[in-house]
This record gives C-alpha cells, structure tokens and sequence, in this order.
C-alpha cells in the first residue's frame, strides 16, 4: 500500500534508455505511484512505453511542456487524453487561448488527465530571466501565468518551491501544485530555485518532482526513503 508521503512523490524518469528505466521501475515498485516522463524517454518509447509503466501499476505524469498555436496543442491534447495518462504539462506562457483549448480537446476527449500549466522553469536566475524578458519581474510573469490558469480551468501548475508565496497570493493557489526544484540538500547544477521537501510541503506543494537526487544516489532506495521522510515531517507539520 501507498502511503500518503510516498504517494506525493513523482520520480523524474531522466534515465538513458528504456531498458535503464524498466529496470529502475521494478527496483522502485511498491515504493512510490507517480512517475515522470520527458521528452527523451517519450521519444524513444512513445505510447507502447507509457503503457508498458501504467501496466506495473504506477501513474504516468508526462512532461511536454507543450507551447505552440492553440489549434496545434488542441490537436496534441486530443490525441493523449484517452492514453490513461494521469498529467501532461503545457507552458504558461503560450497564454489563456492555448490553455482553454488544450481543456477543450481535454474535455472532448473525456478523459481524466490534469492539465497543469508551467510558470517560469526552476532553471530560470534573475539573469537568464532578464536576458529573454527585459523589463518584467520574475514575480509579475509569475502571478500573471498562475492567474491565467485559473481563468482557463486547467487542474493544475507547475513551479518552483520558492514560487508558492506568490502563487498563493493569486487564484492558482486553488489548482494542485506540482513542484519541482527539490534537493534534500545543497546541490550545485541547472536547478536554481530549490527547496527541500518538507519546506515544499510546508509551503504548500501537492506533489513533488524529483529527479537526480534519487537517479544519482549511490543508493537509489535509501535516497528515496529520506525523501519521502522529509514529505511525511512536512505532512506532520501541516496537521498540528
Ligand atoms: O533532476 P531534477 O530533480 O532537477 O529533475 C527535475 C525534473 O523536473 C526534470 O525532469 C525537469 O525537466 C522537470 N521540471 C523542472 N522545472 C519545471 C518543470 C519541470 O525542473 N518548471
């Protein structure tokens, strides 16, 4: 049975191959239900893969961060929604139009799978922010891109731990909150605005997305283990 903690828990699926990946899928079974997939893993495996993971019984949470004309991620959208996929990611940024009509071909469909919208990447510093948006804070882009998918009715959003304040002062806070950037301690890669996971769960996240902290542990499960620890202390802290 999964437990509350572990069943907040997505593991990031940014492994090699397909055959890396079934193998870290049966090592990981029963320990934790919600899975990522990324453009890589999708590319090489396609739907047949997705299925192959839903077949052992975890959730897939597949992360395109779709971003185009609303007509072209509607078009997309209606051709995952009847996959039994448990989310897909849009961009925020590609603004209400292409959200509204990514939950029409959604709605369409009829099936189950939550749309969650992408704010600003957990990647995204002050610098490489201001280099490709010159003018506009952070925070304004992120309170903007939270507001728009509220409007537009889409499940949920996708941001950095250090972005739930914000979200929170805003209409998102009501979608459920998916939250990269996760490092149980300090790091040094891409990710720039992380957060442990008792302080994201205290912050209000609903689901956490971790990747390299588990993939790169010497002892994947042991590493897994302290995370979903630190999930359950931030669940405790909630209650009392
Ligand atoms: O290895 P790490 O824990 O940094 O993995 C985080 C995962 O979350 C990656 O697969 C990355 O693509 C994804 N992600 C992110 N920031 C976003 C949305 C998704 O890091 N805003």
């Amino acid at each position: 049975m999964i437990n509350e903690a572990q069943n907040k828990l997505i593991l990031a699926l940014d492994v090699e191959n397909l055959t890396e990946c079934r193998q870290l899928l049966s090592e990981l079974q029963g320990e934790l239900k919600h899975v990522k997939i990324g453009h890589q893993l999708y590319a090489k495996g396609g739907i047949p893969f997705l299925k192959e993971i839903m077949a052992m019984d975890y959730k897939v949470f597949l992360d395109l961060k779709l971003h185009d004309i609303p007509n072209t991620v509607r078009m997309a959208v209606e051709a995952l929604a009847g996959e039994g996929i448990w989310a897909l990611t849009l961009h925020g940024a590609g603004g209400r139009a292409m959200l509204e009509d990514a939950k029409a071909g959604r709605d369409k469909v009829g099936g189950e799978m939550n749309l969650l919208g992408v704010t600003v990447l957990t990647s995204m510093n002050n610098e490489l922010w201001e280099e490709v948006t010159p003018g506009c804070a952070m925070s304004d882009a992120l309170k903007a891109r939270a507001t728009v998918c509220a409007d537009a009715e889409i499940d949920g959003l996708v941001c950095s731990p250090l972005d739930l304040p914000i979200i929170n002062e805003t209409k998102g806070k009501n979608l459920i909150k998916v939250v990269p950037g996760i490092r149980p301690s300090a790091g040094g890669d891409d990710q720039a605005r992380t957060a442990n996971p008792k302080g994201a769960i205290m912050a209000g996240a609903d689901f956490l997305v971790v990747g390299r902290p588990i993939l790169k542990a010497p002892d994947r499960l042991a590493a897994l283990h302290t995370i979903v620890n630190e999930i359950k202390e931030g669940l405790q802290w909630k209650e009392d």
